[in-house]
C-alpha cells in the first residue's frame, strides 16, 4: 500500500456498536458505505452549516442517490452561537417535511458543532432515528465524531443540554480538511495532543516530532480515534475512565468562559488548561518533572497559544462557578507522565493555591 493512500477502519465497540472508516474520497462513496449498514432506510436528511454545505453537501447527496435513497439537505447558519434550541428547530422541521420514518437516518456533514445538534436532533426525533457523521474538521475527526455525546449550547452554558446517541457510522475523509480555515486546523490538534497526553506516549512523540505537519494527519486521526474509542468502549456514560478525556478542560473551559467565549478557540484554551494543570500537578510532585516543558514545547511548535490575558485567580473562579460541577470536591485530571494520567479529587476551596503552585507566585 502507498503512504498516500491510507485506509483504516476502527470498531467501536459500545452498547449499539459502529465503525470509523478514516480514507480519502469517502464523500463520494458514503452512499454506498452507509446502504451497507441501513439497507432497509429509504430517505435521509443531510445537515449541514452555511460554510460546508456548499462545498460538500451535493458530493453527498449524490451518491446517496446513487445508492437509492431519496437525500435531502438542510443547511443552519455556522458557528457556535447556532448551536442553540433554535437551530434543532428547524432540523425537526426539515425531517418531517422529509417524511423521515424511524428507520430513516439523518448526515451529520461539518464540524464539531453540526456532529453535536445533528446527533442530537437524531437522538430526540421520532424518539430516535439512527446518524451518520461526515465530520469535516480536525476536531470532529479526532475527537467529537465519535462517543455518541450530543448536544446544544444555553444562554448559561455550553453543552448542558444532550444525550449519549451513538452515530451507526463515522467516514473521516481527510480531503475535507483542504478548505478548513487554518485557524480551525490548528485548533483542532489540541485535542489530539490532549490524546497523547492521557494514554499515548507515541501518539504525543509524533507530535513533538511533526507537529501540524498535514501529511501526517490520517495517522495521527487513527490513533486518536483508538484512544478515544478505547476509553468510550470502557465507560461510554462517563462515570469513570472517560472522564480522563476532560484532560485540560477544567481550566480550559474556564478560560473560554472568561472570554465570553469569543477570541480564543477551545482547543487553544484546552492547551492552556494542560499546560497550567500539568505545572501545578509537577509542583505538587503528582507529576515527573519535565512533563510541563514537553507540553509547552509541543503546543508552541503547533503554534497554539502558552498563556491568556487572564489571572489565575479570575480562571479558578469560573471553573468553580461551572454549571457542571457539584458538591465540594473537584475532579480534575491529571498526568503522572506522558501517556499515563489519573482523576485526583481536590476540595474546590484548594484550586486556586493548587494552580497558583504551578506558577511560582
Ligand atoms: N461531542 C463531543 O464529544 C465533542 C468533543 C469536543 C468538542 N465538541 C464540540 O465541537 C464543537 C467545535 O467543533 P469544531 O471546532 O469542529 O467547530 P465548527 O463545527 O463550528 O467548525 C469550525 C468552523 O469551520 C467551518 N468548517 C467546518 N468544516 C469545514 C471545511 N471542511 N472547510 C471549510 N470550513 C469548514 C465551520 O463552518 C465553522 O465555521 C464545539 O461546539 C464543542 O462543544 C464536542
Amino acid at each position: 500500500m502507498s503512504a498516500s493512500i491510507f485506509s483504516k477502519t476502527i470498531h467501536v465497540n459500545t452498547g449499539k456498536p459502529y465503525d470509523v472508516i478514516i480514507e480519502r474520497g469517502l464523500l463520494a462513496r458514503s452512499g454506498g458505505l452507509i446502504q451497507k449498514i441501513l439497507p432497509k432506510a429509504e430517505r435521509a436528511v443531510i445537515i449541514s452549516d452555511s460554510n460546508v454545505a456548499p462545498l460538500y453537501a451535493d458530493a453527498v447527496k449524490t451518491s446517496l442517490e446513487a445508492a437509492g435513497y431519496t437525500a435531502f439537505v438542510h443547511v443552519f447558519p455556522a458557528g457556535e452561537e447556532h448551536k442553540r434550541l433554535t437551530a434543532i428547530d428547524g432540523m425537526y422541521a426539515a425531517m418531517a417535511s422529509a417524511e423521515l420514518s424511524r428507520t430513516d437516518f439523518a448526515v451529520a456533514l461539518g464540524g464539531g458543532v453540526t456532529g453535536d445538534m445533528c446527533g442530537f436532533a437524531a437522538a430526540t426525533y421520532l424518539r430516535g432515528i439512527p446518524f451518520v457523521q461526515i465530520p469535516t474538521t480536525v476536531l470532529s475527526q479526532n475527537d467529537s465524531s465519535v462517543g455518541g455525546k450530543t448536544g446544544i449550547d444555553l444562554t448559561c452554558g455550553k453543552n448542558l443540554v444532550g444525550s449519549f446517541h451513538q452515530p451507526c457510522l463515522v467516514l473521516a475523509d481527510a480531503d475535507t480538511l483542504a478548505t478548513l480555515p487554518p485557524r480551525y486546523i490548528t485548533d483542532g490538534f489540541g485535542e489530539i495532543i490532549k490524546h497523547g497526553c492521557i494514554k499515548s506516549a507515541e501518539l504525543f512523540e509524533l507530535m513533538e516530532t511533526y507537529g501540524t505537519d498535514m501529511a501526517m494527519i490520517e495517522d495521527l486521526t487513527a490513533r486518536s480515534i483508538a484512544i478515544k474509542a478505547g476509553v468510550v468502549e470502557r465507560d461510554e456514560r462517563e462515570s469513570g475512565e472517560r472522564m480522563l478525556l476532560n484532560f485540560g478542560h477544567t481550566l480550559g473551559h474556564a478560560i473560554e468562559k472568561c472570554a465570553n467565549f469569543t477570541g480564543i478557540a477551545h482547543g487553544e484554551a484546552v492547551g492552556i488548561g494542560m499546560l497550567l494543570m500539568t505545572r501545578a500537578s509537577e509542583a505538587a510532585g503528582l507529576t515527573v518533572k519535565g512533563t510541563a516543558a514537553r507540553i509547552e514545547a509541543v503546543l508552541s511548535k503547533c503554534g497554539m497559544p502558552l498563556s491568556c490575558d487572564f489571572s489565575l485567580e479570575a480562571i479558578c473562579q469560573a471553573a468553580l462557578l461551572d454549571k457542571k460541577r457539584r458538591g465540594d470536591f473537584l475532579n480534575i485530571v491529571l498526568l503522572r507522565t506522558i501517556g499515563d494520567s489519573f482523576v485526583y479529587q481536590i476540595p474546590c476551596a484548594g484550586l486556586p493555591d493548587f494552580v497558583r503552585g504551578g506558577v511560582g507566585v
